[in-house]
Formats: structure tokens, sequence, C-alpha cells
């Protein structure tokens, strides 16, 4: 597909091919030194590490087409870092990390015509990932990996844009303790399958996962991180969890509480049967921006934020517009936000 066959308004949360990927190889403890390809397709051995036991992982951030016309990405130097905590928890190694914010770069300037134009509410979406390539039969690590970057260019990631959302409380459990949960890998995805598509046969836009050990606490939704409004709209609450990822969004929009809005901030274990004790509850994410969700059902019981479950909490949509007016060029970024392609 061309760029000039995109709809940018009317762009939902897919895989559309650009034209460049960037690909890396780790061979004999070395990663070689990478390149710009145009073939989207991946040929690999029927007993790969990848195929076999699930050894793959991903990161996901954007880049945006800012007021002055720049294109940029935003905290790319984050997601390096994850990915590293990533592929050391699962015995990978490590693709470093200033060839990670190079490369990402340098994908998007090589898909620079498919970074929608600013004002269409679009983006580009920069998918990072590395998986074990070489055929691993007995169950350990591989040897060879590859590292690649794509782009496709996404609209909403739920359908309806900021219309609030309702979740339910999963029967299912995404992460457990001490295991995976703090990672961008594969297999939590693989894990929350089966209850994303069973909510969504229930009439539900998204899961809130209870933390796998008592089934009492928030953790995080498949995609993104909670954040919750007390009721006298002066602080934002957020879960502590060892097993949920650490979002960058969630982490940027502590810093945007506390110093755009003046907020006080709170990370901490939050019961589910306290969450009628906000106003407003918002999911964070790279895809999801912040969502506002309306509504959560825990097994026959409703907690409905704010007067109107159809209306998105104000200060959700606040944190929303200074958020992404940073990321679009619109409101001044704290130091090292914003890195220009
Ligand atoms: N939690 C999960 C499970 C996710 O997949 C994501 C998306 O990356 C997030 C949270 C949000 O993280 P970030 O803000 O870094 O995109
Ligand atoms: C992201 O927000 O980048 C993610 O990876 C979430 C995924 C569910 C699309």
């Amino acid at each position: 597909m061309s760029n000039k066959d995109i709809d940018w308004d009317g762009l939902g949360f897919g895989y559309i091919k650009t034209d460049k990927r960037y690909v890396s190889y780790y061979k004999d403890d070395a990663w070689d030194e990478g390149a710009l390809i145009s073939d989207e397709n991946i040929v690999m051995n029927e007993c790969a590490g990848v195929l076999q036991y699930a050894q793959t992982i991903f990161e996901g951030l954007k880049a945006y087409r800012s007021k002055n016309g720049d294109i940029v990405t935003f905290r790319p130097d984050l997601n390096a870092k994850r990915m590293r905590d990533s592929a050391l928890r699962l015995e990978m190694p490590a693709f470093p990390e200033d060839r990670f914010v190079e490369a990402v770069l340098k994908t998007v300037r090589a898909n620079a015509d498919y970074v929608p134009p600013y004002g269409s509410g679009a983006t580009l979406y920069i998918r990072p990932f590395m998986y074990g390539k070489n055929p691993v039969i007995g169950v350990k690590p591989a040897s060879e990996y590859e590292f690649r970057i794509f782009t496709t260019p996404v609209g909403p990631y739920f359908k309806g844009g900021v219309k609030p959302l309702t979740l339910k409380v999963s029967d299912f459990d995404r992460a457990a303790p001490h295991g995976t949960g703090n990672i961008k890998a594969g297999l939590n995805y693989a894990m929350s399958l089966h209850a994303i598509v069973t909510a969504h046969e229930e009439g539900y836009d998204e899961n809130l996962y209870p933390d796998a050990a008592t089934r009492t606490y928030v953790e995080e939704t498949g995609g993104a991180n909670f954040i919750f409004v007390t009721k006298d709209k002066k602080k934002i609450v957020t879960p502590r969890s060892d097993s949920i990822l650490p979002s960058i969004t969630k982490r940027s929009l502590i810093t945007v509480a506390k110093d755009y809005l003046g907020l006080e901030v709170e990370e901490c274990k939050i019961p589910i049967d306290r969450l009628s004790d906000y106003s407003e509850c918002g999911l964070c994410g790279t895809a999801a921006v912040i969502s506002p969700v309306g509504k959560i059902a825990d097994h026959g019981k409703e907690i409905i934020f704010g007067d109107d479950p159809e209306k998105p909490g104000e200060i959700c949509m606040k944190l929303r517009e200074i958020l992404t007016g940073i990321q679009l060029g619109e409101i001044e970024a704290p130091d090292g936000w914003i890195y220009k392609v």
C-alpha cells in the first residue's frame, strides 16, 4: 500500500506494511552491524527457539508529526532500557541501548512518508522485537537472535476514541508473582488471548487482571496500566506491583500530574473492593494513550466512575491533553523526552 492510499482519519490499530524495517543478527556472541531492508517476511527453521519455546520480547513506541512539521519520538531511551530488562529475564542477549535508539530513529526516517499528518490523531507505531531463531529442541535459550524494528501507521487502540470503556474483573490470571508480568514478553500476551476473547464475547472492552496471588488487588489490563483519580480530584493513585509492566506512559503521566497540574501522586496497592473511592479511572499506555474507563463489572457488582459512565473524566482528559500536547510539540516537554528524527 502506498501512503497516498491511507485514510489517516479513519485508521484503526492494525498492520499496514511500510517501506523499510531494521534488522540485526546475533551469532557467535555478537550483534552484526544491522541494516534497513525491504522484505517484511521472515524465513526460519521449524525448530526455531521462538516457535518452540516462545522466546520473544517486544517494545512499542510511536513517532509523531509535530505542529511545526518535525517528526519526533517520545522517550525511546526508556524503551531501550526496558527491552534490555526483558531480554535478560528471558536469557537473551541485550541489544545495546544506544544502538536501539539509533535504529528506531533510522527506521522512522526511512518510513517518514508514513508518519501521519499533524492534526489527524494518527501516529506511526514502532514495534521493535527480538526472537530466538536457531533450532532449539531441549529446553534452553537459543544461541542466535534477530532484532527487528518495523513501523505501521495507527489510529486509536480502542474503537470510539475517548468514549469510556467497560471492563470486567477477569477470572483468568495474566502474570504470576515472580513471573514475567514486569517485562514485555510475547508469552504474557499469549496468556491473555483467551481472557480477552472471553471478555469481548461478553460485551466488555477489556479485562482488569487482579493480582494472581490473592485476586484482591488491581494489577493492569492486557495492554495498559491503570490510573485512578480521588473524589476530591487532587490526587492520582496508581497500582504498585512487581508483576505489572512499568509503563513509560504512566511514568510520564506521573510527572505531568505533579509538575503541570500540581496534583499529588501515590503508587500503592489498590484493593478492588475500594474502587468506588475513586471518581475517575483511565488506562495508560503507548497504544491506549489515556483511555477513560466508565464502568468495571466485578462478578455482579458494578463500579461506575463519575456521575455519567458515558462521559470521560475531567482529570483524565486534562492529562491526555497535556501528554499529547507534549508529544505533538504544542506544549514544552521536560528535558530529554522528545527525540527529533
Ligand atoms: N501494560 C502492558 C501489559 C502493556 O502491554 C503496555 C504497553 O506497552 C503497557 C502496560 C503500557 O506501557 P507503555 O506506556 O510503556 O506503552
Ligand atoms: C503498546 O501500548 O505499545 C503495547 O504494546 C500494547 C499492545 C497491547 C498493543
